[in-house]
């Protein structure tokens, strides 16, 4: 694997190796400090962010690293009408790794498509954000001692939650795992998670919390919503308090990607199950693991082929509408052909 752009392109024993390497630069921070001396990691973030970009950059430095950072998309060339694709071929030129963050859906891909260095897509608008999932599966497996026989609430932002659909699939290859997932129903999972997933549903948060292990608490993602008042109506559908936490098993690991904003309230910090800020450290140490992994990964993991399909992306999210000349590339799935970029269900030109 030389990039991540979804959270499968690791297989589930890669996986087991970065959580031991992680827990193993965790203990000896120092046989790490010069292992990537000399090597540039560039962050490109087109969207707000803080914490995983300053994550990435801090994770570099204490590989010995150094660390060039755009944080800000309105500063980019990409403001004079430069495409995406040009952007990745010359930062390729100054770094040696790069992580970008887009609003764009699939715009991990289509980077991946140009860079001449290893690519880590720090989350692609509402699709995936394979890198919180590496702290998330770190927190999970350190918190419980385990990765199999789990029952996990996924709660909140379903639709628009990238965080949530990367780690159900890297979840739903270990064994033993059972999903509960607690939205409203407008808030639910998107078509391409669904394919051959099982899971139950519910929109009651009470209802789910006794029987699970992991809760993952979202925030509804305003930034993704036309409409600002179906935003503002569903902004509070879940909170998490003390007196809900007397619901949750004594075993029970409360995890949030942060930031969070109403949905966990601060009289839950002290719980002893609240996980949300040691993730965040498990997360830096995953990056690190992530980081030496890559720079000296020789291969790529190999992609679903793409197909000849007579139709179009329906997502105007896509990057495929959004950049100019990215071709409509399809792929097969088990159910469906989707779009290649976002996984959207392709629609099939009207017969004349
Ligand atoms: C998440 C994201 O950006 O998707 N945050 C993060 O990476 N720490 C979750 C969120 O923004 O709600």
């Amino acid at each position: 694997m030389r990039n991540l752009i979804d959270a499968v392109d690791l297989s589930p024993r890669e996986l087991e190796e970065m959580c031991d390497l992680a827990a193993d630069i965790m203990a000896h921070p120092d046989r790490y400090q010069d292992a990537c001396r000399g090597r540039k990691l560039a962050t490109l973030f087109f969207e707000p962010s803080t914490r995983t970009r300053m994550s990435f950059e801090s994770a570099m430095l204490s590989l010995g690293g150094t660390v060039l950072s755009m944080t800000d998309g309105a500063t980019s060339s990409t403001t004079k009408g430069e495409s995406l694709a040009d952007t990745i071929r010359v930062i390729s030129c100054y770094a040696d790794i790069i992580a970008m963050r887009h609003p764009v859906d699939g715009a991990a891909r289509l980077a991946a498509r140009y860079t001449g260095v290893p690519f880590i897509n720090a989350g692609d608008g509402g699709h995936c954000h394979p890198t919180q999932t590496l702290a998330d599966v770190m927190t999970i497996r350190s918190e419980t001692g385990r990765l199999s026989n789990l029952t996990v609430g996924l709660c909140g932002d379903l639709l628009y939650g990238r965080t949530v659909h990367s780690l159900i699939r890297v979840l739903s290859r270990c064994e033993g795992i059972r999903f509960v997932l607690i939205s409203p129903s407008e808030l639910a999972l998107p078509d391409y998670m669904l394919e051959g997933l099982e899971a139950e549903a519910t929109e009651s948060l009470e209802e789910a919390l006794p029987q699970l292990d992991i809760l993952y608490m979202t925030r509804v993602q305003k930034e993704r919503f036309d409409d600002q008042q179906q935003y503002e109506r569903l902004k509070d559908a879940y909170i998490l308090n003390a007196e809900r936490m007397r619901l949750g098993k004594q075993t029970l690991r409360v995890l949030h990607p942060l930031p969070r904003v109403n949905e966990i309230a601060p009289d839950v910090d002290d719980d002893s199950r609240a996980c949300y800020f040691k993730q965040v450290n498990y997360g830096r140490y995953m990056r690190m693991a992530l980081i030496l992994t890559l720079l000296g990964a020789q291969e790529d993991s190999p992609r679903q082929p793409v197909i000849p399909f007579a139709g179009s992306c329906p997502n105007p999210r896509c990057v495929c509408h959004r950049e100019r000349s990215v071709p409509q590339e399809f792929i097969r799935t088990k159910d469906a052909v989707r779009c290649a970029w976002c996984e959207a269900e392709a629609v099939p030109e009207k017969e004349n």
